[in-house]
């Protein structure tokens, strides 16, 4: 028997190109021995002291009077558990001094969810007929959004400009020459840290996004998942940044609870009621048991302080450790470079030049052990043909053992080698 699907099921139900990924991916790891280098996943870090504080304070749900019934036995209201709504803005007035209260809060099962709402609710097929869709203001950009549109592609991303920030070093910048906010463009939207590059969108940057959408009435998102003031992974300078119209999304994931799914949403009343409708339609409530184990952390800003002295540090240490490493693997007989280090759990190589694609180096890394993302899967919404670039690049995860990563690593740069692959065209200000 077979069964009709709608459009919305042709499009979200009948798989994807990152399904399959994704697929393969769970299943290599499944089945692939103890010789399987993972270094594909999103997966963030054991980080012993950061299990320390989850097991304590599920032992605290357990002791206090009606903890774990709070947790566990009850349907929060759709748009989250007031208590820890009140927790999240409290928080970011006082750290920040942002004029927000619990009606700009809404929380959804992770980021990934809300994102899938955000879009949904802002573009797409609109009343009367046209579509809009929503503006990356920069490729490559996290894959999970890429396939999110419930009736079809529903992004208009620009490519960046690409400057050399040192030795085998390269960052990518938003190309505000090319930025054009179009009638059809429902709002923007960027992930700081960026997923897959960990790029992170300067200050600066920020602030002339936030100055277009204003200027054209529409919201600018930015996507957390790494980034200040929790979990933390920002290397650098980057100054949390909230205005009226600006939507922020934060998720519990990469502190080291990706399994209570918890993604939390700060944002204009309009569009945080409506993702409060959307939750009661889709899901009827939320999961609790984050928000219940995180609550104290966020009522007594601990969570700012195990971000800034405990996450951080070290991912920030793995991350100096995995690019040494880079180094010691690839040596200066490869056409390769990294992306600037400025936060996330990747590292982002460019090998220019390459003469096959990166899915081709994906499939062949595969047959050695080592799984990978081929970067093509994160330059979705651009069609410009002939650049070269979004053929070129690989992330590569180092949340993993660092053992695991340097072997990784030896091996790609291995197979790299092995393409034997043309001279460098040199760096071009857009690849
Ligand atoms: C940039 C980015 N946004 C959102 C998410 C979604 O994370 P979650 O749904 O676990 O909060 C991820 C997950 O890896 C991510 O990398």
């Amino acid at each position: 028997m077979s069964y009709e699907f709608s459009q919305f099921g042709r499009h979200l139900g009948c798989g994807s190109g990152i399904e399959e990924l994704m697929d393969d991916l769970g299943h290599a790891l499944a089945c692939g021995g103890r010789e399987l280098k993972m270094l594909g996943g999103g997966q963030p870090a054991e980080i012993p002291e950061m299990n320390a504080v989850w097991r304590g304070r599920v032992r605290d749900l357990l002791q206090e009077a009606g903890g774990i019934e709070r947790a566990l036995t009850i349907y929060d209201p759709p748009r989250g558990n007031g208590r820890f709504l009140e927790a999240i803005a409290a928080l970011f007035r006082r750290t920040f001094g942002w004029e927000i209260g619990p009606e700009n809060i809404a929380i959804t099962p992770g980021g990934q969810t809300a994102f899938f709402l955000l879009f949904n609710l802002l573009a797409g097929r609109m009343p009367g007929g046209s579509r809009k869709k929503i503006l990356l203001p920069l490729v490559p950009e996290y894959i999970g959004y890429s396939d999110q549109g419930i009736d079809g592609p529903m992004f208009h991303a620009i490519a960046p400009l690409i400057e050399k920030t040192g030795p085998r070093e390269f960052k990518y910048r938003v190309d505000f020459d090319r930025l054009e906010i179009t009638p059809d463009i429902a709002a923007i939207c960027a992930s700081r840290p960026t997923n897959p590059s960990g790029n992170v969108l300067t200050d600066g940057e920020i602030a002339r996004l936030a100055d277009l959408a204003e200027r054209h009435g529409i919201p600018l998102m930015i996507d957390n998942a790494y980034g200040a003031p929790f979990p933390g992974i920002i290397f650098g300078e980057a100054a949390p940044f909230w205005r009226p119209h600006v939507v922020l999304t934060y998720s519990l994931s990469k502190i080291g609870l990706p399994g209570t799914r918890t993604g939390i949403v700060i944002g204009p009343p309009e569009i945080i009621r409506a993702l409060g409708s959307l939750s009661a339609i889709v899901g009827l409530s939320n999961p609790n048991t984050g928000q219940q184990i995180a609550l104290p952390l966020v009522e007594s800003g601990e969570i700012l302080r195990l971000s800034r002295e405990v996450v951080r540090p070290f991912y920030q240490e793995k991350s100096r450790l995995a690019r040494a490493a880079a180094h010691e693997a690839f040596g200066d007989d490869v056409d390769w470079l990294m992306h600037r280090g400025d936060g996330s759990i990747f590292l982002w190589f460019w090998f220019p030049g390459l003469p096959i694609t990166s899915r081709e180096l994906y499939a062949r890394l595969k047959k050695r052990g080592v799984l990978v993302i081929p970067g093509e899967y994160f330059f979705y919404g651009h069609d410009e043909p002939g650049w070269a670039h979004r053929h070129e690049c690989i992330r590569v995860s180092y949340a993993m053992d660092g053992a695991v990563v340097r072997d990784g690593l030896r091996v790609i740069a291995e197979e790299v080698r092995a393409c034997g692959k043309a001279a460098h065209p040199g760096l071009p200000a857009r690849a």
